[in-house]
């Protein structure tokens, strides 16, 4: 699939002269908002591997790494990771062959200097930043999502029980047994969402003043947000 056709100078201003990538985009949006459910939808669609910070740190709490132990405590209580871990973990990731012709970013950055810090490596790989989603939903839907999410132990799949009369016993998809994320508890939500409001709802202000930013509704069923997010994606 083409790439959109807007692309702007890194952050020193100056444009990469190597090859152009088939997409660098970030997805921004509060806890809830459909980045993780949309970016796995379309990934393949790009040719670009979905990054999520948060799956590559449940990983490594899981795992029990240094990492995993230094950000357990940051996640549970709903709080940001250290930006220099963060940076780091991305630097590593988006160094990976994989990610050589771009990526979609989930979760990252939530900070500016998170946001810098990646114009910076964006720079050093000489790859340009094409276009930053945020994807918009309510609070109240926000939080009827997060407290409806199940996952699988076998699979990792998401099973969301809102609108279901009861909690299936196991997972649908495998029979594997369910599991709440321990950050999706009610005290802790509510704290993920203030911490996005605080530290990373000002990136929606950074991107559009870089002219960047993309809005998309988050509302409606999964594929109909789909839809709106490929049409940004396209450029449309
Ligand atoms: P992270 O895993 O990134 O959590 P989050 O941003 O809070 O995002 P969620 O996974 O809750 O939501 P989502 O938008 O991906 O929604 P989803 O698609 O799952 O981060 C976790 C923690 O890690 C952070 O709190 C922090 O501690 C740390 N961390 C991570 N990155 C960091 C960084 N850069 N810096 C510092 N710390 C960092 O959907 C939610 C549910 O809704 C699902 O059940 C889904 O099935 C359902 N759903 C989705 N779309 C729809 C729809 N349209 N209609 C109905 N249901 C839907």
């Amino acid at each position: 699939m083409d790439k959109p056709e807007q692309q702007v100078p890194v952050a020193d201003g100056t444009v990469p002269e190597t090859p152009r990538t088939r997409l660098v985009a970030i997805m921004l949006g509060p806890p809830g908002a459909g980045k993780g459910t949309q970016a796995r939808r379309v990934e393949a669609e790009f040719g670009v591997p979905h990054i999520s910070t948060g799956d590559i740190l449940r990983d490594h709490v899981a795992r029990d790494t240094e990492l995993g132990r230094q950000a357990r405590e940051y996640m549970d209580r709903g709080e940001l990771v250290p930006d220099q871990l963060i940076i780091d973990l991305i630097a590593d990731r988006i160094g990976q062959p994989d990610a050589a012709e771009g990526f979609l970013l989930d979760g990252f950055p939530r900070t500016l200097q998170q946001a810098v810090s990646f114009e910076e490596l964006l720079s050093q790989k000489k790859l340009l930043l094409d276009v930053v989603v945020s994807i918009e939903v309510e609070d109240e839907q926000l939080i009827e999502r997060i407290s409806g999410r199940y996952l699988c132990r076998e699979c990792g799949r998401d099973t969301n029980v809102a609108g279901m009369d009861s909690l299936p016993e196991t997972c649908p998809q495998c029979g594997g047994e369910l599991y709440q994320r321990e950050d999706d508890r009610a005290e802790t939500v509510e704290n993920r969402l203030q911490v996005y409001r605080g530290q990373t709802a000002p990136l929606v202000d950074y991107y559009k003043g870089k002219g960047l930013l993309r809005e998309v509704d988050g509302s409606g069923s999964v594929e109909e947000v789909t839809g709106r997010l490929v049409e940004v994606l396209e450029g449309g």
